[in-house]
């Protein structure tokens, strides 16, 4: 009897897929004020530093797309290795969203040393921060733990840029077990947050011999982008608000600006042109409830893509670092 337990416990964890070994009260026993000191940290934050929300969302989304959410991002580069924040496409990540989430792992490992991972304190403060800023609220269930590699030679082609075709697009999510709609649906997180010149540059200065920008745009935009942009060889730092109608709130604006010639990056605007990809965007720019359900269900199913759990990876002392 005991040794068909044994087996059918054993069969259970190896057969399970790692989500279901996340529970919402992971740490109810073993750090009650997890959820209020994450929840406090990210609202202070937030308020001194408005642009954290944006920020650890689009942190949250490069750590998770490539490997699996496991908070690789987080860690720094050493003398022996160059770590994945440091791959060129993660350089323009914000301070601020790896800034929050130390604050965060401080608070909580005076509260209970040793427990909480940094991947789950990043799952959870980017659900925080995306609710603060009006969008969806969704469950994050917990017991991620920390992964022990960080290479940022591997980086190279698993995340999306601007200038990928939609059928590429498609295949750096559908790869990883995103449908088309989920896609569309998270690219609505472009609805909050920046974008610096250089990642649109080429549609608005010299785009061709007869025009100065990309015909998509609505003229009075690509003047404006053009103005913003102007000194932006010298300063790279410029950058402009991905969602000009409504920057500072998570809602379905992103997906109305698009027909209107407002799409700032060249993989937004051609979410709007592609048939595979339209239908959903027409369907998110005029139902915002329709965007929430399917970008809250996305984001949950994202929050546990490519998770390590049980006795893989680590609970990491500090968030920058390896054990
Ligand atoms: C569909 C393919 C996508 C492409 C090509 C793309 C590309 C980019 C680029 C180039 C920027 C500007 C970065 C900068 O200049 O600092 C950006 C910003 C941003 N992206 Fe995406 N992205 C995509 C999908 C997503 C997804 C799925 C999410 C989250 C679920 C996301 C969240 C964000 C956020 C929040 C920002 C603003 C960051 C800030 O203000 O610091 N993006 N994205």
């Amino acid at each position: 009897m005991a040794v068909l337990l044994i087996a059918l416990l054993t069969f259970l964890s190896t057969a399970l897929p790692a989500e279901c070994r996340l529970y919402s009260n992971y740490y109810a026993k073993s750090c009650p004020r997890f959820a209020q000191i994450v929840q406090d940290t990210v609202t202070n934050k937030q308020i001194t530093s408005p642009t954290t929300a944006a920020a650890t969302l689009r942190l949250f989304f490069h750590d998770c797309l490539h490997n699996g959410c496991d908070g690789s991002i987080l860690i720094s580069s050493s003398p022996f290795n160059k770590a994945e924040r440091d791959a060129d496409i993660n350089l323009s990540l914000p301070g601020d969203a790896f800034d929050v989430v130390v604050r965060a792992k401080t608070a909580l490992e005076l509260a209970c040393p040793n427990t909480v991972s940094c991947a789950d304190i990043l799952a959870v403060a980017t659900r925080d921060l995306v609710t603060m800023m009006g969008g969806p609220y969704y469950n994050v269930p917990l017991g991620r733990r920390d992964g022990k590699s960080s290479r940022a030679s591997a980086v190279e082609g698993t995340l999306p840029r601007p200038a990928m075709p939609v059928s590429q697009l498609i295949q750096v999510f559908g790869s990883r077990g995103f449908s088309v709609q989920e896609m569309v649906a998270l690219s609505g997180a472009h609805t909050i947050g920046f974008a610096h010149c250089k990642e649109f540059n080429s549609a608005i200065y010299n785009y061709s011999t007869s025009l100065q920008s990309d015909p998509e745009y609505n003229p009075r935009y690509a003047a404006g982008l053009r103005s913003a942009c102007a000194d932006y060889e010298k300063n790279p730092t410029l950058s402009v608000f991905n969602d000009v109608m409504t920057p500072n709130k998570f809602d379905n604006a992103y997906f109305q600006n698009l027909p209107k010639g407002l799409g700032l990056l060249k993989s937004d605007r051609a979410l709007l042109n592609d048939p595979r990809t339209r239908p959903f965007v027409e369907l998110y720019a005029k139902d915002q409830n329709s965007f929430f359900q399917a970008f809250a269900r996305a984001m949950e199913k994202l929050s546990v893509y490519g998770i390590q759990t049980g006795r893989k990876g680590e609970i990491r002392h500090r968030c920058d670092e390896f054990n």
